[in-house]
């Protein structure tokens, strides 16, 4: 099944498995993902440019395989003191609830986006992918000149043409069944929520390089649909959450593994930008504040301590639990055993096809 997508990347397969920050996607994982043939890639988001490093090694010492490294372009929040004020002290009662000090002073938001840029080229990885925005010319030049291929994400079809130009040599197009962080960038005229079946098509029409479905995306079935549309490859996020080498909380994992299609929606009451997430008691409360929810990373920064503390409480409703719409299609298995049942139901459907 090889592709454009995984002649350029020299993987064997065409499936990514989604870079997660904030602890699934750890060095296990990503090793697994690229020694079964596919891409596997860490969510370094929220990774300070040592840990980048450190993580990268780890990877390293466990394939001499390709792999991918993900970080999360800056956007200048706009939120007032006033309501960053306002959403400090309404978290109160959410910190008391977690048992940890309330009104602590406002956090560091965010790392440096370029130090941790300059952090994945000084380590010689082969991809470097990308989401919320466009990194500057400087960077998109430096990560060529270092020989990564870049790949960026896209929600709707302009936002793809942008990064087709910016010169990304391909484009997630990441549907609203995605779990996690949407990428969006760009200001949309309504609160549009392209689904994966309609946004890929519709990318392919209007860029000429590799194209990566994402969102929903659980077995065979999906990767070859995805073939179909017009991609090049998937990349695939819930359904190694549960998988053995994640890095996700057991109660995470268990919440994955029972919840049902209708479980998530999609929230800003975490982070400040939209994601989409199982339902907890924290997001249904959270829809009663009155106020403005700062914006990313600031209302991020200032839930973490929350997260954490709930995490350590094994407390899932006021936890972060990412997930896409495939959620019933998840099971628990080795990450590598999920690479390849996907590619063995996805080469018994194209050699039947079209004799159901
Ligand atoms: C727990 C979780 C964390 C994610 N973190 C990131 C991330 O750090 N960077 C990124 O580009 N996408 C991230 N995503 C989105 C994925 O790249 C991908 O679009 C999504 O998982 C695809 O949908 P699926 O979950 O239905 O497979 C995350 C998704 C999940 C579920």
């Amino acid at each position: 099944m090889e592709t454009e997508l995984t002649r350029r990347l020299a993987i064997q397969y065409p499936i990514l498995q989604a870079p997660m920050a904030g602890g699934p996607s750890t060095p296990e994982l990503v090793a697994a993902v690229s020694n079964a043939g596919g891409l596997g890639s860490i969510g370094a988001g929220y990774l300070s440019p040592e840990q980048i490093r450190q993580t990268i090694r780890e990877v390293k010492q466990r394939t001499d395989r390709p792999f991918g490294v993900n970080l999360f372009v800056p956007k200048q929040p706009t939120t007032s003191a006033d309501a960053i004020a306002r959403m400090n002290h309404y978290l109160d009662k959410y910190r008391i609830e977690a048992g940890i000090a309330t009104n602590p002073p406002i956090p560091k938001y965010a790392e440096s986006f370029e130090e941790q840029a300059q952090a994945v080229m000084g380590e010689n990885v082969s991809v470097f992918s990308f989401t919320f925005g466009i990194p500057s010319q400087d960077i998109m030049e430096a990560m060529k000149l270092h020989g990564i291929n870049v790949i960026g994400t896209a929600t709707t079809v302009e936002e793809a043409i942008k990064l087709e130009s910016a010169g990304v040599d391909a484009i997630v197009a990441q549907g609203s069944e995605a779990g996690g962080h949407r990428g969006s960038f760009l200001p949309s005229k309504t609160d549009a929520l392209i689904g994966t079946m309609a946004l890929v098509p519709q990318i392919a029409d209007h860029v000429s390089i590799p194209i990566i479905a994402s969102g929903g995306i659980m077995d065979g079935r999906g990767l070859v649909a995805s073939l179909v549309l017009g991609a090049s490859a998937v990349q695939m996020g819930t359904a190694f959450l549960a998988s053995h080498e994640s890095g996700a909380h057991t109660v995470y994992k268990g919440r994955i593994l029972t919840s049902s299609e209708d479980a998530t929606e999609v929230t800003s009451a975490y982070s400040g930008k939209a994601a989409r997430g199982i339902l907890t008691d924290y997001i249904t409360d959270m829809r009663t504040y009155q106020g403005e929810i700062p914006d990313y990373p600031i209302q991020h920064a200032m839930t973490r301590e929350i997260r954490q503390a709930a995490s350590k409480a094994n407390n899932p409703e006021l936890m972060s639990l990412w997930a896409g719409q495939g959620l019933r299609l998840a099971k628990e298995r080795g990450a590598a055993e999920i690479v390849e049942q996907t590619m063995e139901q996805a080469r018994l459907l194209m050699r039947n096809m079209g004799r159901q």
